[in-house]
């Protein structure tokens, strides 16, 4: 089969979560880019707006909903949104999410709730709706969860994020074997180090410049790196995949230090 059919995703609706920035926009904009319909979702409305317009004016279909992920109300609504414009969501990419450093000794426990809340509760919750709409309408689909190669290694002061990251790629693997046999596939991405809002100033300091020495690579990931990945496991191109942890980030996980 030629890759433009294989990886083909028009008459199909995407979701994606945390797309007013960073990796989410470049997420949205891959489906897209490929004749998915996409819903974008966010918090910041404004960036979410423009991004919308953005998409529109290359020839994509999009919508943007404003929504927090650990607001129920508000991923129903999200839900109802997408479907209403496009019909049933048949691709969720389980983006958004929060970084968090500090000693675990000194972690408040209302911080530590709020990272699992956003990074790992919210993933399970938004893939469960996304699941029980496709099996309503008996669509197959494919869920994509953000995780990270702290979810696999860690890294000292980020025990919250780890934990969270951890659970989101066990919460993919036990989504999958629950999901297989009605045609929902689940899956992750693991990034290694990408520059976006979220660590910028980390990533450009001196501490940045040592950790990218270390990626047998040599540098951080760009943005297009992840599209491979994503389209993959969004398309009939992964189509015997789930439960997989897709790890992109230039060799950094592999390594042993010495
Ligand atoms: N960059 C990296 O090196 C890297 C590496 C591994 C994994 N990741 C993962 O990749 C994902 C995207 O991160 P990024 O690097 O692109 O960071 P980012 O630019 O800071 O983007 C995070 C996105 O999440 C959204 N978000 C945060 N909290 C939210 C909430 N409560 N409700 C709705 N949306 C929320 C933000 O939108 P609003 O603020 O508008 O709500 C934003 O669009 C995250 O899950 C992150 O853990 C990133």
């Amino acid at each position: 089969m030629k890759a433009a059919d294989l990886f083909d995703l028009r008459h199909r609706v995407a979701l994606v979560t945390g797309a007013s920035s960073g990796l989410g926009q470049q997420f949205a904009r891959a489906l897209a880019d490929n004749g998915a319909a996409v819903a974008l979702v966010a918090r910041r409305a404004d960036r979410l707006a423009a991004f919308r317009d953005e998409l529109e004016k290359s020839g994509a279909r999009a919508i943007a909903v404003e929504a927090d992920v650990t607001d129920r109300a508000a991923m129903l609504r999200a839900f109802d949104e997408a479907e209403k414009a496009f019909g049933t969501v048949d691709i969720l990419v389980n983006n958004a999410g929060i970084a968090h450093g500090g000693r675990a000794v000194e972690m408040a426990p209302e911080d530590w709730r709020k990272v699992l809340g956003v990074n790992l509760d919210a993933v399970f919750f938004w893939a469960q709706e996304a699941a029980r709409r496709m099996l309503a309408a008996n669509r197959k689909g494919s869920i994509v969860n953000i995780a990270s190669v702290l979810g696999l290694m860690v890294a000292k002061g980020g025990a919250a994020y780890a934990a969270a990251k951890a659970g989101v790629v066990q919460t993919t693997k036990a989504l999958a074997v629950e999901l297989a046999f009605k045609g929902v596939r689940v899956n992750a991405i693991a990034p290694g180090w990408f520059v976006t809002e979220m660590n910028d100033d980390y990533l450009m300091s001196d501490k940045g410049a040592a950790i990218k020495r270390e990626i047998p690579m040599g540098r951080f990931g760009n943005a297009g790196d992840l599209d491979g990945a994503l389209l993959l496991l969004a398309s009939d191109a992964g189509a015997y995949i789930t439960g997989a942890t897709i790890v992109v980030d230039g060799g950094q996980v592999i390594q042993i230090k010495g």
